[in-house]
């Protein structure tokens, strides 16, 4: 079940001119000095962009959007019939908050607004975006910003209703965005990165929300290994037999409660060029469903738990995205599966299992699945050899407690944290470096094992750091690793909001795509 898909493009005409169904201009709301002539629309400023807009207007059109009611608050969408005044019979204001002192707005601002505009133009099937572009060296990251909130607004996920509903409108079909010059050759490599980003955040919100009994691990399994075959990508999928004679302890271990059993699926990717020279390992947490197995969980919200799949998902579709890119770096994705269920046949709380690195780990809470499926494929990671290993996760509910929904917590080797933190920052993931202290480990110890799986009186204080505890342990000493904790920032539960819509946010498919790229470059 997927999503449409959504056209952009670039064009250098008269936003005044083009032939679509609503043109987005940048709105700002004022602060500080008001001229005292200007009157309440003097609160209101159109950003640049909109000049030939306003023109059709003659001098009305902030004091018309004043009257609507605008007050260019970011995320404000106010629409206008025009009546002619210019080609498109629809203009759409989308609020960019206050105007920056000297500055064009903020790459996010920009994301966010075009998000929120192309989602609220739904049932539009032709849109022109005329926001504020800078025309120095930030340029492409401005257009980089709007294309991929254009791109991320128009997502809808396709669903499975039989009829559609009578109230349904379409998501954009096609997004013009106007630049001073379309033909350039930096803006359009913009548009085409931006394509073949938006296109795996998108895949990886399909993913997520897909329903469960639509993605037991074979079947996921199937449908990642055929797109990444389709795009160039080696596959190897290990069924249940390979992971049992593997001694893939762990996966084993959560699979077995499930009839339909685990995967483990590994995608590479290889350049033409060296590059840096380094090799990256991804490695993403695909639980298709967590129960929480013997150690059930309430059923309130249990079916959010799809989303469990979240990390295998933006994986899966960043090592597409990487197809396309094609950086001069080695990167190889791994993504355990497994479907974490109640049965007869279920592992257990006391169970030992032996990992795939040899460790011994004292199963006390069969609903911390996570990190078992996760050590072994970080250990399979360590042994076919990288140089940096990020792995992905919907790790804690403790992640949610401490770092809220927006938030991704970070652990592992302080100068990676370090990086996926200003990675993130740099493409709106935000990210937040947490330690991993000497405690949490000592609480970890086992009576009977060489670890266990959580705090071994079942304390749940650094809840969070428990998980990134525990997976250190199956990095080998000189691979510098980095564990993103995405329990909250993956899922969206609210009303949409900038380029998030409701369910899978992709997050952090974009966060590692630019890793990957500073890998490629800087080594
Ligand atoms: N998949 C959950 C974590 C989760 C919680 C993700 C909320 C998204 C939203 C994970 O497998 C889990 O159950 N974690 C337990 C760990 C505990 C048993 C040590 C948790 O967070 O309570
Ligand atoms: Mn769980
Ligand atoms: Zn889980």
């Amino acid at each position: 079940m997927t999503s449409s898909s959504t056209n952009l493009s670039l064009v250098d005409t008269d936003p005044a001119e083009l032939p679509v169904d609503a043109i987005v201009i940048g709105l700002h709301s004022q602060t500080g000095e008001q001229d005292a002539t200007d009157g309440p629309a003097g609160t209101l400023l159109l950003a640049s962009g909109a000049e030939s807009i306003a023109a059709a207007f003659d001098g009305r059109l902030t004091e018309t959007l004043a009257l609507l009611g605008a007050t260019g608050a970011p995320g404000e969408v106010i629409k206008l019939a025009t009546l002619g005044t210019v080609t498109a019979p629809l203009v759409a204001a989308v609020g960019l908050g206050a105007e920056p002192t000297g500055a064009a707005p903020a790459p996010e601002t920009l994301r966010r607004a075009a998000g929120a505009a192309v989602r609220s133009l739904a049932g539009a099937a032709r849109v022109a975006l005329t926001l504020p572009l800078p025309d120095d060296a930030d340029a492409p990251a401005a257009l980089r910003a709007v294309a991929e909130g254009a791109l991320l607004g128009g997502y809808r996920f396709a669903g499975y209703r039989t009829r559609p509903q009578p109230s349904r409108r379409e998501p954009v079909a096609e997004v013009l965005v106007a630049v001073p010059d379309a033909g350039d050759a930096g803006a359009q490599a913009e548009v085409t990165r931006a394509q073949a980003v938006a296109g795996a955040v998108r895949l990886t919100r399909d993913w997520v929300n897909t329903a469960p009994n639509e993605k037991r691990p074979p079947a996921f399994a199937e449908v990642v290994a055929e797109a990444a075959r389709s795009a160039g990508l080696g596959v190897e999928v290990l069924d249940e037999a390979a992971l049992a004679a593997g001694g893939y302890g762990g996966i084993v271990a959560v699979g077995q409660g499930s009839e339909a059993p685990p995967r483990l699926v590994k995608l590479t990717y290889t350049p033409e060029q060296g590059g840096s020279g380094k090799r990256v390992a991804l490695v993403g947490k695909g639980i298709t469903f967590d129960t929480g197995g013997i150690s059930i969980k309430p059923s309130q919200g249990m079916w959010e738990m799809k989303s469990d799949m979240a990390g295998a998902a933006a994986v899966g579709a960043t090592m597409l995205a990487v197809a396309a890119l094609k950086p001069a770096v080695a990167v190889t994705g791994y993504l355990p599966m497994a479907e974490n269920m109640p049965s007869g046949t279920s592992y257990r709380p006391g169970d030992v299992i032996t990992m795939y690195n040899g460790k011994k780990v004292e199963v006390l809470n069969t609903d911390a699945e996570g990190r078992m499926i996760l050590a072994d494929a970080m250990a399979r990671a360590c042994e076919d050899g990288c140089d940096y290993l990020f792995e992905t996760s919907t790790l804690t509910g403790g992640q949610v407690v401490s770092l809220g929904k927006r938030i991704s917590g970070v652990m592992g080797t302080p100068e990676l944290c370090e990086r996926v933190r200003s990675a993130g920052d740099e493409v709106g993931e935000p990210a937040w470096p947490m330690p991993l202290p000497d405690d949490v480990r000592k609480g970890m110890d086992s009576d009977v094992a060489d670890i266990s799986q959580v705090n071994a009186g079942m304390d749940r204080a650094g809840h969070m750091l428990q998980g990134g505890t525990f997976l250190r342990e199956f990095v080998t000493d000189e691979v510098a690793w980095a564990h993103i904790d995405i329990a909250g920032p993956s899922y969206h539960t609210g009303e949409p909001t900038g380029h998030l819509t409701k369910g899978g946010t992709g997050v952090p498919v974009r966060t590692l795509l630019a890793l990957i790229e500073d890998i490629a470059t800087h080594g």
